[in-house]
Parts: structure tokens; C-alpha cells; sequence
């Protein structure tokens, strides 16, 4: 089956088996059948952070488990409840017409429920997992169900638990997330102060703004979002580039290490813009590679290498690859 409508780089590779799922029991039904059969299960949101380098020789599971509601928590915290499958962004806006608010800077993130805790989703001065209070999963060996508080899910910047220990081994099926019935807006990220927004919907609207103005729709153009992770590098590092680079853009990030924009390392090496058959770097956003259609994946990548090259050559910083690739 093509798995080609599943992932938003859109690429054409196949899966053995496609199933889509609606419930905990379709998922260990499914599950059963796996063991049974000896074949590997892969979750899969709306693809908008997953690479197929090649076929998935297994069944590729789409977890459409749909289901909202919010509960009264002690001290004004509202906790709200979405199920794996819900679209992220429809469930943000969601939770701001029912007055819980804290996901607005996460607005218009692409993607679902479930994977959002996978890597912490982020986006300006805001991460996910500073609203989680559990996730719930099930095993993929065992069946077992589990819920985990978020401070057991080993939370880093654009990492956890999920992409680590339990990588590849379990199906989100449920988050939780403490949320309040105060709106304090978060404007720390630079030129959020510009928004003028008084209220959570203004906000949430301002940044839908700013980042249709930034990324590409992966409706009209493949792509996965950011593919390098921002590199964190040392006060030394730092020092040393920024005398050769004046204009380096960096941020402290506390004990003495600093993070880079990995967009102004790639821009700076000429890549923005350019196109080399059918994939390329975003004109607007250097982090971002697109595929235009009609490509292949291992151009993307090969991409991918040519600039991690250059920028190695360049600054001496390596820079890691963000989205999932498949097989590892
Ligand atoms: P998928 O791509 O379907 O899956 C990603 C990984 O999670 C895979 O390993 C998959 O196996 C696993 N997975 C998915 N669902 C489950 C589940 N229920 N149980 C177990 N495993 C599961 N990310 C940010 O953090 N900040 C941004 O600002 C941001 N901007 C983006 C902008 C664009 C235009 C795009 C295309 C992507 C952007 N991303 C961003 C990345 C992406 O939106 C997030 O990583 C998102 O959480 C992926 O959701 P998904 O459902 O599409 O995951
Ligand atoms: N920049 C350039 N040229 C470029 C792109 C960026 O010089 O082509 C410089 C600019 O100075 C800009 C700075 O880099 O001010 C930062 O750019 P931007 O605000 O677009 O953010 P980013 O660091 O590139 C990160 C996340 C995004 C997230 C935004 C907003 C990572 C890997 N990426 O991007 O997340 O939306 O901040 O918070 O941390 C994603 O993970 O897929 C993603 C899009």
C-alpha cells in the first residue's frame, strides 16, 4: 500500500499494510495480529515528522483515536484530554473556545495529539512539556498499558523518553495536559511583543500569521518542518565563532552553552533557495527542505548531507537530523 497520502514529504514508498485505528481495542487488535505474524509495527500521526528512506517491510498503524474533554482541576487549572489521533491544531483552538489556555503559542503546528509529546513540540517560547501531566500508551510487545506522568518522560529539547528508551515500543493513545482558566500571555519569543494581542485567540491567530508567512503548507509543498535541530554548543565554541562571525545568531541557554539558529548556518553556507532536481531549501527558511514533487527521497538526504558537510566545514558544528527517519 502507498503510503504516499500518510506523510507529508510525500514521497512514493510503500508499507506491507496500512491499518487505521480508532480505539484501544482496534490497537491491540492489531497488535495480536502483529505478533502473530512476526511483523513490525509502526505509529504513524499525519507523517509531519517522519522520513521513509525506503518500504516498511510491516504494518504501518494510523492512530485516529478522536476524543476531547475537560475536567475542573484544584486552583483554577482546567485539565483537558485528547486522544491520540485528534489534529493538534484543531484541538489547541478547541481548548482556547473552552477558556484553557496555555497551547496558543503551539498554534498551527501540523500533526496530531499523540506525537506531541514525542519529540516536546515547541514554538515560540512555548513547550509542550511544561502543559503535559500524563501520557498514556500502550506496549507494543506486551500489550501493557501504561500511563506516565511528565516527569518520567525524560523531556529535552526536541527529545524524550518516546525517542529514546521507548523508541519504536509503544502507541500513544491519550495526553493529558494542565492547562489555565487565565490567560497569561507568552511573549518572551523575539518580535512576539509586536502582536498587540490582548487575548489568547489574538495571539493564537497572530502566530497562525507569522508562520504561514515562514513555512511552507505541506498541502501545497513537502516538507517536515525544521530537518536539523538548533545545535547547542559550548561557551568556548561560542566565543570563537561569534569573533570570526559578528552577525552569528545564538541564544543562551543557561550553564554556559549557547544554541544556534541552525537556520543562519545554512543560509550563511548559500543554500536558501536553491533547488537540485526535485528537492530544495525553503526560500523563506533555510531550516526547512522541501520536495516539489516527484522526487526522491534519497536526494532529499543526500541534500541533507551536502549541508551538514558545509556547515561542519564551515563552523565546525554538527548538526543533527530532527524528524524520524525510517528504518533507522
Ligand atoms: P508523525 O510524523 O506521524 O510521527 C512522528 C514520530 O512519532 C514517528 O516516529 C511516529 O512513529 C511517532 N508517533 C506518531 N504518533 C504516535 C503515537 N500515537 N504513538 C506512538 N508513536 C507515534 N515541530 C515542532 O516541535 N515545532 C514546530 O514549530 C513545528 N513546525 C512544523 C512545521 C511544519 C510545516 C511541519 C511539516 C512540521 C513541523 N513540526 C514542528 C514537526 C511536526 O509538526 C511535529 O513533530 C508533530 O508532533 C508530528 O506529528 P505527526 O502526528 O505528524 O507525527
Ligand atoms: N535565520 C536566518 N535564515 C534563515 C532562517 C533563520 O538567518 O533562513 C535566523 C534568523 O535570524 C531568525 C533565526 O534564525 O531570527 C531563528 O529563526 P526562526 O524564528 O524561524 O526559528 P528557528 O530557530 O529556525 C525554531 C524551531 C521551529 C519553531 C520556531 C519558532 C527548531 C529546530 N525549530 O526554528 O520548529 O517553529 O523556532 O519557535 O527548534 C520544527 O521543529 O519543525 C519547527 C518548525
Amino acid at each position: 500500500a502507498s503510503l504516499k497520502p500518510w506523510h507529508t514529504l510525500g514521497f512514493e514508498v510503500k508499507a506491507q499494510g496500512i491499518i487505521d485505528v480508532f480505539s484501544e481495542e482496534d490497537i491491540h487488535q492489531v497488535l495480536s495480529f502483529a505478533r502473530q505474524h512476526d511483523l513490525p509495527v509502526l505509529p504513524l500521526g499525519e507523517g509531519s515528522n517522519t522520513i521513509f528512506a525506503k518500504d516498511f517491510a510491516g504494518i504501518v498503524m494510523r492512530v485516529c483515536l478522536q476524543g476531547r474533554r475537560m475536567e475542573y482541576g484544584a486552583d483554577g487549572q482546567l485539565m483537558v484530554y485528547g486522544a491520540a489521533g485528534e489534529n493538534w491544531h484543531g484541538f489547541v483552538r478547541w481548548a482556547l473556545d473552552q477558556g484553557a489556555y496555555g497551547l496558543e503559542n503551539l498554534s498551527l503546528i501540523p500533526g496530531t495529539v499523540g506525537a506531541s509529546p514525542i519529540q516536546n513540540i515547541g514554538a515560540y517560547g512555548v513547550e509542550v512539556k511544561d502543559l503535559i501531566d500524563w501520557v498514556r500508551y500502550i506496549d507494543i510487545a506486551s500489550g501493557k498499558v501504561v500511563q506516565l506522568k511528565a516527569s518520567d518522560c525524560v523531556f529535552g529539547y526536541r527529545d524524550s523518553i518516546f525517542k529514546q528508551q521507548l523508541r519504536d515500543q509503544i502507541v500513544i493513545t491519550e495526553v493529558a495536559f494542565c492547562l489555565s482558566s487565565h490567560f497569561k500571555p507568552n511573549l518572551s519569543y523575539m518580535g512576539l511583543h509586536d502582536s498587540q494581542a490582548e487575548t489568547a485567540l489574538q495571539l493564537s491567530d497572530y502566530i497562525v500569521k507569522v508562520r504561514e508567512a515562514k513555512l511552507p503548507d505541506p498541502q501545497n509543498l513537502g516538507n517536515v518542518g525544521s530537518f536539523f535541530k538548533n545545535p547547542i554548543i559550548s561557551e568556548d565554541h561560542y566565543q570563537a565563532l561569534k569573533e570570526n562571525f559578528p552577525n552569528l545568531v545564538a541564544y543562551s541557554v543557561g550553564e554556559g552553552d549557547w544554541k544556534l539558529a541552525a537556520g543562519w548556518l545554512i543560509d550563511q553556507c548559500g543554500f536558501k533557495g536553491i533547488r537540485k532536481g526535485n528537492v530544495g531549501v525553503y526560500k523563506q527558511q533555510a531550516l526547512v527542505l522541501v520536495h516539489f514533487g516527484e522526487g526522491y527521497v534519497e536526494d532529499l538526504l543526500s541534500l541533507a548531507w551536502d549541508i551538514q558537510q558545509q556547515v561542519w566545514l564551515r563552523f565546525s558544528v554538527r548538526m543533527e537530523i530532527e524528524p524520524r527517519i525510517y528504518p533507522q
